[in-house]
């Protein structure tokens, strides 16, 4: 079993490697970004009021993910390899909701992985998805408040992992394959 969870500001990378990671290491993969824009497109009740938030490049509030959050892994059941948590937790009452939970079900985290990249990189890489993405949130305006909520809200994850001696950070830029080696790497270690 192998519990990851891959963090890192917006255009990081988190969905593109976590693709990669399902691949070779036969993870579930969790983002929660993915699971609200369903809802959006579905049009849900759910998605109505994350919509709400995400076009404004805000959080969802805490209680809301984290019960979609609890959710889902419990859907996976019990005979799986592990999972990857791409995009949560994003702040520490998440982190701390999740250490709960995961310890409810007898499961714990492995590692967090902090993807790095140059902020110039993050808003180049999200003007240039914004192009055909048809997220929202891939507008400058969107992306300069994401990145601030990134700094004030998410940051503070990584020293909660650093402190439980889970943290691992990633250079992120470069090719998506140089940046997968560096992960293999740290993951080959945890296994
Ligand atoms: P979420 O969907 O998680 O978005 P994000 O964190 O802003 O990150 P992105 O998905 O935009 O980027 P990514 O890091 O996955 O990078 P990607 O691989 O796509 O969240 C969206 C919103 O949902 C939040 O703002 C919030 O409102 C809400 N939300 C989600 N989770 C929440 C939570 N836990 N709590 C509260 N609210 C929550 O790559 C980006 C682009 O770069 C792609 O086009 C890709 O092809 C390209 N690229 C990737 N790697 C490289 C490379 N090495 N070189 C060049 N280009 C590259
Ligand atoms: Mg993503």
């Amino acid at each position: 079993m192998l519990n990851v969870i891959i963090c890192g500001a917006p255009g990081c990378g988190k969905g593109t490697q976590s693709a990669l990671i399902v691949e070779k290491y036969g993870l579930k993969h969790l983002s929660t970004g993915d699971l609200l824009r369903k809802e959006i497109a579905e049009k849900s009740e759910l998605g109505q009021v994350a919509d709400s938030y995400i076009s404004k490049g805000q959080l969802v509030p805490d209680e809301m993910i984290i019960d979609i959050l609890d959710k889902n892994i419990e859907a996976f059941g019990s005979d799986i390899n592990g999972i990857i948590l791409d995009g949560f937790p994003r702040t520490l009452a998440q982190a701390e909701a999740l250490e709960v939970m995961m310890s409810k079900k007898g499961k714990k985290i492995d590692t967090l992985l902090d993807l790095n990249v140059e902020k110039a990189e993050l808003i180049d890489r999200l003007l240039k998805r914004g192009i055909t993405s048809g997220r929202s949130d891939d507008n400058l305006e969107t992306i300069t408040k994401r990145l601030a909520v990134y700094e004030t809200q998410t940051t503070p994850v990584s020293d909660f992992y650093k402190k439980l001696e889970k943290y691992s950070s990633i250079h992120g830029m470069g090719t998506v394959d140089e940046i997968f080696g560096r992960i293999e790497t740290v993951l080959d270690s945890k296994k």
